[in-house]
């Protein structure tokens, strides 16, 4: 066990290695009005990846047979629908209309990817949604709500207050579940890769996010 402790730890700290500087969706440097702009689109985004997270963890539990992680999935499946819900009536109070939204393509071909992961091994998925995605997404949080602090102090309270604190619940248990599954090589192997994968193609959605955002019309 303590095999696969060590594994976690070193993966993590690849992971984190990988993603420094990656971030691109936001601007620390830009006027406040960028910002803006930035923080509206990742908040429209937001709306609908929140959505799909309920659809994806509503997908894989039938496939997770291993009694303790799958107890702790449907936990998640709400907090992601909290969230939806949270994300979704903060837009419409800012006069916005979220059903309208049309999302990035990278990020619905992201989810659907991940959704047709569902019967890969545990340690597989887990590696790639809770352990690598949503270990980013706490950094990705922490920085959006550093940067929307000066520009629109609500919606920061909002991720801060009843947002992170559950993605970093559901990170937890991302290295959970691989501290308990990834006891061989074999599966230390595919977990590493599947978190590379999955990295590999939340930075490529990232850069399509951001290009987006510069292209549009202020
Ligand atoms: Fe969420
Ligand atoms: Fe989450």
């Amino acid at each position: 066990m303590s095999d696969a402790r060590e594994f976690v730890r070193a993966l993590a700290d690849e992971s984190a290695a990988f993603w420094r500087g990656r971030d691109v969706r936001q601007d620390p440097e830009a006027a406040p009005a960028v910002r803006l702009a930035q923080l509206r689109a990742r908040m429209r985004q937001g709306v609908y990846n929140e959505l799909r997270s309920v659809e994806l963890i509503a997908a894989w539990l039938p496939h997770v047979p291993e009694r303790e992680i799958r107890d702790l999935l449907p936990g998640q499946l709400d907090d992601e629908h909290r969230h939806y819900r949270l994300l979704r009536q903060r837009m419409l109070d800012l006069g916005e209309d979220p059903d309208g939204f049309r999302p990035l393509p990278e990020w619905e071909a992201l989810f659907d990817w991940l959704v047709a992961c569902r019967t890969r091994p545990t340690w597989e998925k887990l590696a790639m949604f809770q352990f690598a995605g949503e270990t980013q997404s706490c950094e990705g949080f922490e920085t959006l709500i550093a940067l929307a602090r000066d520009v629109d102090p609500e919606s920061a309270d909002l991720y801060r207050t009843a947002i992170l604190p559950d993605e970093y619940k559901h990170a937890a248990i991302g290295r959970r579940a691989l501290t308990l599954l990834c006891d061989s090589p074999a599966r230390q192997a595919a977990a590493r890769a599947a978190c590379r994968e999955m990295n590999d193609r939340v930075f490529g959605a990232y850069q399509s996010h951001r290009a987006r955002v510069d292209a549009a019309p202020r």
